[in-house]
């Protein structure tokens, strides 16, 4: 069976979350100027980012800022230093388990707020 080296997995998560953090960037301009229109536009955009699936994807949108961000450093690190190169493996699982580790904290008091 075909198997996904760590890197590679690393590689793709990159490139999704990435456009994923423009393509909610583009949104949340969009929904900000739909909120400009009125207390009533404002108040409608308010209840529909309460809604579970709103959360959920804030949630992720978590996630995926906190891969994007340190699995971007890993890879900033590994162009400037040789000793980022030669610990490739060890680093691209510490950028998961500290993204994982951050996400889990973060989604926690996230979804526990107030919506
Ligand atoms: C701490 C923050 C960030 C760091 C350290 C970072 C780092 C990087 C690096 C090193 C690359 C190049 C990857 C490669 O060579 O394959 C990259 C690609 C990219 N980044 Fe970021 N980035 C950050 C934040 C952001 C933000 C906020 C956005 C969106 C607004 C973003 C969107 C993208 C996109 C679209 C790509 C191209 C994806 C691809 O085709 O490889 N990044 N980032």
């Amino acid at each position: 069976m075909y198997k996904i080296k760590e890197g590679m997995l690393a590689w793709i998560l990159h490139k999704i979350t990435g456009i994923a953090i423009v393509a909610f960037l583009i949104f949340h301009i969009w929904s900000m100027s739909k909120m400009s229109k009125g207390p009533e536009a404002f108040n409608a955009v308010i209840e529909t980012y309460k809604t579970p699936l709103f959360r959920a994807g804030e949630v992720l949108l978590l996630g995926g800022v906190l891969f994007h961000a340190l699995n971007g450093m890993r890879l900033i690190l590994g162009e400037f230093t040789a000793w980022a190169m030669k610990q490739h493996k060890l680093l691209v699982y510490l950028t998961y388990i500290l993204a994982g580790a951050l996400f889990l904290v973060g989604a926690w008091f996230m979804w526990r707020a107030e919506g």
